[in-house]
């Protein structure tokens, strides 16, 4: 094996075939079940683009209907689930509340099942993965209100699933302008194909391990800056920055002592990330409808100083960072939201391994010692 077989990162592998998302870095284009993605974040509800992922065709009005009857009944906060976050130190973060909050309905829905039924059928996992769906909203409400010293907010039936989400996080309806940016924001984050995230679902999905084990390590994996985390990341550097006057010796001495910048790069998109535009757009309506020019100023001001520099792009993260500060998440919970995003994908993406299986075991090549003894040790025979 010449160090050319190693493929570190993997990077460049096609791992399987997908037909759930198609990311075309040459064209700057993502398809999800082949329609591109500002298409449906233009037209569609959230809840219809995760239809559309699971089940691979976008709903019709009773199928759409139907789905939103089976998933009101999970919007609630489970009381094992708010008994579970209850117990954790008011600073854990809500990445770890989130992925302990996903193993607790994981244990109490796979209840008395034993590893090989645990598993369950396609068929079962979309109304799992539709459970997840529904109950991900109230969990990140409550962590947000909880740190805030706020009493939880019960969802509402006649609010659609943005809409809820708001009213459960702020406890007041939310302006159409911001739905529709926190709309649009779910639906950019839904699906990336064969992301880190994604994959470490597959991973955990090809052992035949249940729905829940897969998307709690989905959760870990989208936690480190260089994938999700990125978002808070974000936020962090704007903070840091301040005013988009001192960007440039800002980023002066962030070059000089080497750091990532976070919010820019991707593995795949070299030219410039697909969803960045229709985000970047979501971003400016949020930017006039609450009067922050000087957001808009520090945007673009480090934006134009970086990709000047290095020829390195913003990525999804840049402009939703901002645009979840503007509607008033705090920066912790920026990562949870996209989980809530992203458990359409990451379950999409669990079913279709489950449809056809074949166990993820890569091979490496090994650089340690050569083959060495215990001193004094003499076989037995
Ligand atoms: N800031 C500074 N330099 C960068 C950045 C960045 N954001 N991104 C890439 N580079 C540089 C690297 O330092 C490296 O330079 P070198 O060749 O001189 O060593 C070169 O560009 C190639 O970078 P890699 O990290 O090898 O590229 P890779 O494809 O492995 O990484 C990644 C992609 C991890 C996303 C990277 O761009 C990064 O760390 N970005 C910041 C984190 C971030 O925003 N992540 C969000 C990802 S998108 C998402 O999850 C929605």
């Amino acid at each position: 094996m010449t160090e050319q077989d190693i493929k570190k990162g993997l990077a460049g592998v096609v791992a399987d075939v997908t037909a759930i998302s198609k990311v075309n870095p040459e064209s700057n284009s993502l398809l999800y079940r082949g329609y591109p993605v500002q298409e449906l974040a233009a037209t569609q509800p959230f809840d219809a683009v995760a239809y559309l992922l699971w089940h691979g065709e976008l709903p019709t009005d009773e199928q759409l209907a139907a789905q939103r009857a089976e998933g009101r009944r999970f919007r609630a906060l489970a009381p094992e689930v708010k008994a579970a976050i209850d117990q954790l130190p008011l600073d854990a973060h809500p990445m770890d509340e989130l992925r302990t909050a996903v193993s607790v309905i994981g244990a109490i829905e796979t209840a008395g099942e034993d590893v090989l039924t645990a598993v369950g059928t396609p068929e079962e996992n979309i109304a799992r993965s539709l459970h997840l769906f529904a109950a991900l909203p109230a969990i990140v409400a409550y962590g947000q209100r909880r740190r805030r010293g706020l009493e939880p907010v019960d969802p509402r039936e006649d609010l659609t699933y943005a809409q809820n989400f708001l009213w459960m996080t702020f406890g007041e309806e939310a302006a159409p302008v911001v739905v529709d940016a926190f709309n649009r924001s779910m639906i950019l984050y839904a699906e990336h194909s064969f992301n880190a995230s994604t994959f470490t679902a597959r991973v955990i999905t090809s052992t035949l391990s249940d729905l829940y084990s897969a998307v709690v390590g989905a959760i870990g994996a989208l936690k480190g800056p260089l994938h999700g985390g990125a978002n808070e990341a974000v936020l962090h550097v704007f903070d840091e920055i301040g005013d988009a006057d001192n960007v440039v010796s800002w980023l002066d001495t962030a070059l000089a002592e080497k750091r990532k910048i976070m919010g820019f790069g991707h593995r795949v998109y070299k030219r410039g990330d697909s969803r960045v535009p229709t985000m970047k757009a979501a971003l400016d309506t949020l930017v006039e409808y609450y009067d922050r020019p000087d957001v808009a100023a520090l945007y673009a001001h480090l934006e134009r100083e970086f990709v000047e520099r290095k020829g390195i792009y913003p990525n999804l993260d840049y402009p939703s960072g901002p645009a979840y500060n503007l509607i008033g998440f705090d920066t912790l919970t920026f990562t949870p939201l996209f989980v809530a995003a992203r458990i359409t994908g990451w379950t999409a993406h669990i079913i279709e391994q489950q449809r056809a299986n074949a166990l993820i075991r890569p091979l490496s090549a090994y650089n340690g010692p050569d083959e060495r003894h215990i001193e004094g040790y003499t076989p037995d025979t």
